[in-house]
């Protein structure tokens, strides 16, 4: 158990403590005191916000390095212990001891779910999966070798035209359907991206499955004959659910939020975070990662590879390595390492190159200065790849099954947003370099 998961545990980063932080101008006189606001663990923060109207400058931080957009109570990550929470449980005993729904459920509501809770939620999810069936014809308008994230966006954005006029996301009744339609959907919507892209009919949601025997399902099965899915890839696939559900306000996140912020439906919120999630160096990386070892292809490569991903010039990335948070081992990609393991062995594979593959050039890149330097450690994108391949998922739908995962974050991070009296639109400020006020020349005078 890692120590932040002992009870009373204090963060091992930063500054926790009430208090003040003074910002001074040099030449002025002017001073402006910050206040510090303290979190329940990690770093406080120190209140910004007078210092434009009192300094007359902004505050620089592009990419939010060290910027709090937000309050939220959902997540913690600690990035330097390895440590990831949801609503105070360590993501180790929720992958062991909770189901996808029950974590679902945590994020939504901040307690986990007793008996009669988890029923209810259960038969909510449950009778949502059906889409409309005027949905179904959106996917024609999409060529069959289109990529199954850009059908996602499309599919999850169009919701809004069939559930949003019935929506008031200020009515918490409606923001509570509303969130039931997104996770219960987005499974049947995934499932049949990968089944047009194959030509094969898609396959309606059953009510007597679990959410991740159903996703199988609906991925797998045919009209022509039954299909049993297997209990050790359901509980592999809700684990990897579970690993992939939220995550503070990374940058699919912080895009859910900042559309949300307008007032903007729900729908199109989490299909602005699909489009974000999509990005390789993002969500988009269990994908990159599996081409990287295709490339890499032997473990005599790595050498070379590895020189190749020194090499500023050659802008190659060892992809599923980093994170602008954690700065020790990602908690995820130790528990999906482990899942590989398990999967590999119920499914009688005895030896997966690709698995060997990327365990070796974890060896050699965790040891290697250029990576420890840099505090490059493994994250969730490094194994999950090879989980999928093994479980029959295509390369593909990787991502498409992270977004599955993060709708349930997203939803739950627009929903605390939305029930935040002091929540406003987000609207970042800039340090302007460009050209000086001047008047238009004559199309004369521009010869
Ligand atoms: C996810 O934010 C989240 O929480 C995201 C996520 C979630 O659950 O939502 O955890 C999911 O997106 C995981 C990350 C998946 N992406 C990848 O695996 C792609 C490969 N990794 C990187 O591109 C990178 O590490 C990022 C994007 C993840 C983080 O980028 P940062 O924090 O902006 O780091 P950086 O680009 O400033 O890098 C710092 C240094 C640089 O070298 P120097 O300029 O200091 O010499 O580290 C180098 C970078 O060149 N570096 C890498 C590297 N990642 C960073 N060098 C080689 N390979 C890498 N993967």
């Amino acid at each position: 158990m890692n120590e932040m998961s002992k009870p009373g545990a204090e963060a091992k980063s930063g500054h926790n403590a009430p208090g003040s932080a003074t910002l001074t101008l040099d030449g002025t006189g002017k001073s402006v005191t910050l206040p510090l606001v303290p979190g329940t663990i990690g770093p406080a923060v120190a209140d910004i916000r007078k210092v434009y109207p009192e300094l007359g400058i902004f505050t620089f931080d592009p990419g939010y390095g060290g910027t709090a957009a937000t309050e939220s109570k959902i997540t913690y990550i600690d990035g330097d212990a390895g440590i990831l929470l949801h609503r105070g449980y360590p993501i180790e005993q929720l992958a062991e001891k909770c189901s996808f729904l029950e974590v679902a459920y945590l994020l939504l509501n901040g307690e986990l779910p007793n008996k009669a809770q988890m029923a209810e939620f259960d038969t909510g999810v449950t009778r949502h999966t059906m889409i409309h069936e005027q949905l179904r014809r959106f996917y024609d308008g999409f060529r069959r070798d289109a990529h199954p994230m850009a059908v996602m966006t499309g599919v999850v954005g169009a919701m809004s035209a069939f559930y949003h006029d019935s929506l008031d996301i200020n009515d918490p009744e409606h923001r509570r359907i509303s969130a039931f339609r997104l996770i219960a959907k987005v499974p049947t919507i995934a499932a049949w991206a990968y089944k047009y892209s194959i030509g094969q009919p898609f396959m309606y949601p059953r009510n007597d499955l679990s959410y991740a025997e159903n996703f199988l399902y609906m991925m797998n099965a045919v009209p022509a004959e039954p299909y049993n899915v297997s209990p050790v890839l359901a509980r592999a696939m809700d684990r990897i659910l579970i690993l992939h559900a939220d995550h503070e306000q990374n940058a699919s996140t912080s895009t859910v939020r900042l559309a949300g912020s307008t007032g903007a439906n729900p729908f199109a919120c989490i299909a602005a975070g699909i489009a974000s999630l999509w990005g390789p160096a993002h969500g988009g990386a269990n994908e990159a990662v599996l081409k990287m070892l295709a490339e890499i292809g032997h473990p005599k490569n790595i050498p070379d590879f590895i020189a190749k991903v020194k090499d500023k010039n050659s802008n190659v990335r060892l992809m599923g390595f980093g994170h602008r948070v954690y700065k020790n081992f990602d908690p995820r990609a130790k528990i999906l390492q482990e899942t590989c393991h398990e999967v590999l062995t119920e499914l009688g594979i005895k030896d997966e190159p690709l698995l060997d593959l990327a365990m070796e050039l974890e060896k050699i890149a965790t040891h290697d200065e250029y990576f420890v330097s840099r505090k490059l450690y493994p994250n969730v994108d490094f194994y999950s790849g090879i989980i999928l391949k093994a479980m029959g998922i295509p390369t593909s739908m990787f991502t498409v099954l992270f977004a599955v995962a993060r709708t349930t974050g997203w939803i739950s991070q627009w929903k605390e947003m939305m029930e935040d009296p002091s929540q406003r639109i987000g609207r970042p400020r800039q340090v302007y370099t460009g050209a000086p006020l001047r008047d238009v020349p004559t199309a004369a005078e521009r010869g």
